[in-house]
């Protein structure tokens, strides 16, 4: 099932709603704890956390975890800077959490959470502040992909890799577009990034990199143009959930298929319009 966490729409909201891609519907679970949007969230040994995000009138260091099984929120250790708009990732067995905007400047910082010791821990810093920026695990290493630098007021088309295994941030090449609010996933050992705006310009197109060749290549453009959407990859199909268009919050979800290089929308939409809600994928809870 597809888990989509909170959101905007158009306040920060505690709904949680889940499609169950066997049955095709939609369905609420238990709600946030505290109303949340423009977090990261991802999934660690079968449970959802809701990493930072902005909280309707702070930008927050707490973090939420979901317990399927239990159908129940709780509070797990808080990350040592507020971060909202950030990117967060799984990469060895750790949650990272990446760059983001803590409410007066956007963040080069990042730091991650080991389950084992229960605590966060900051890594070394990017070379650029990146708020709404994406991330995406691929090869063992983390993308952090484009984003608003609040110093040179600039959207970013840069993107920079962390290899845990010595603790740095390289450049690898640059996005063909400026991207801020992309959403950013990994589908068929490649990476990518879906929509975003460039200042008040909204994309509906697509680029993908691979590793191999350090190249950005364009795919189909979706059919609506969104920023700050969640984007998950699934059997096969990279979904795309939510985001804005530029005006309003959208409640549809379309999903790419890399083997007909094509965007399809999916029938049954979510219940509210939401914009910067986070996405998991996770098992249906018997
Ligand atoms: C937002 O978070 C701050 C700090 O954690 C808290 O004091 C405040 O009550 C929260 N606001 C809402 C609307 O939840």
């Amino acid at each position: 099932i597809l888990v989509v966490v909170g959101g905007q729409a158009p306040k920060a909201i505690r709904s949680v709603e889940c499609y169950d891609f066997k049955e095709e519907r939609w369905y609420p679970v238990s709600e946030l704890p505290t109303r949340r949007c423009r977090a990261g969230v991802s999934v660690l040994n079968g449970c959802v956390y809701a990493v930072g995000g902005f909280n309707g009138s702070l930008r927050v260091r707490t973090v939420d975890v979901y317990d399927p099984l239990r159908d129940q929120w709780a509070q797990a250790p808080s990350m040592e800077a507020r971060r909202s708009t950030l990117g967060v990732s799984v990469l060895n067995n750790m949650i990272f959490a990446v760059g983001g905007f803590d409410g007066s400047i956007g963040l080069n910082s990042a730091e991650c959470y080991d389950l084992r010791t229960g605590e966060w821990r900051m890594v070394a810093p990017m070379s650029t502040r990146r708020s709404s920026v994406g991330v995406g695990v691929l090869n063992g290493l983390l993308y952090a992909v484009g984003g608003y630098d609040g110093a040179s007021r600039q959207c970013l088309s840069s993107v920079e890799c962390y290899n845990p295994e010595t603790d740095t941030w390289s450049l690898v090449a640059e996005m063909s577009a400026r991207r801020s609010g992309a959403g950013v996933g990994v589908l068929d050992g490649l990476l990518y990034a879906v929509g975003g705006h460039d200042g008040p310009l909204v994309r509906k197109s697509v680029e993908c990199f691979s590793p191999e060749t350090n190249c950005w290549v364009p795919v189909a453009d979706m059919m609506m143009c969104r920023r700050n959407a969640g984007v998950i990859a699934m059997d096969g199909l990279l979904y795309v959930v939510g985001g804005d268009d530029g005006s309003s919050n959208l409640a549809s979800v379309e999903f790419y298929n890399p083997k007909l290089d094509s965007w399809s929308m999916l029938p049954a939409f979510m219940t509210i319009g939401r914009s910067y809600a986070g996405v998991a994928i996770i098992d249906k809870p018997m």
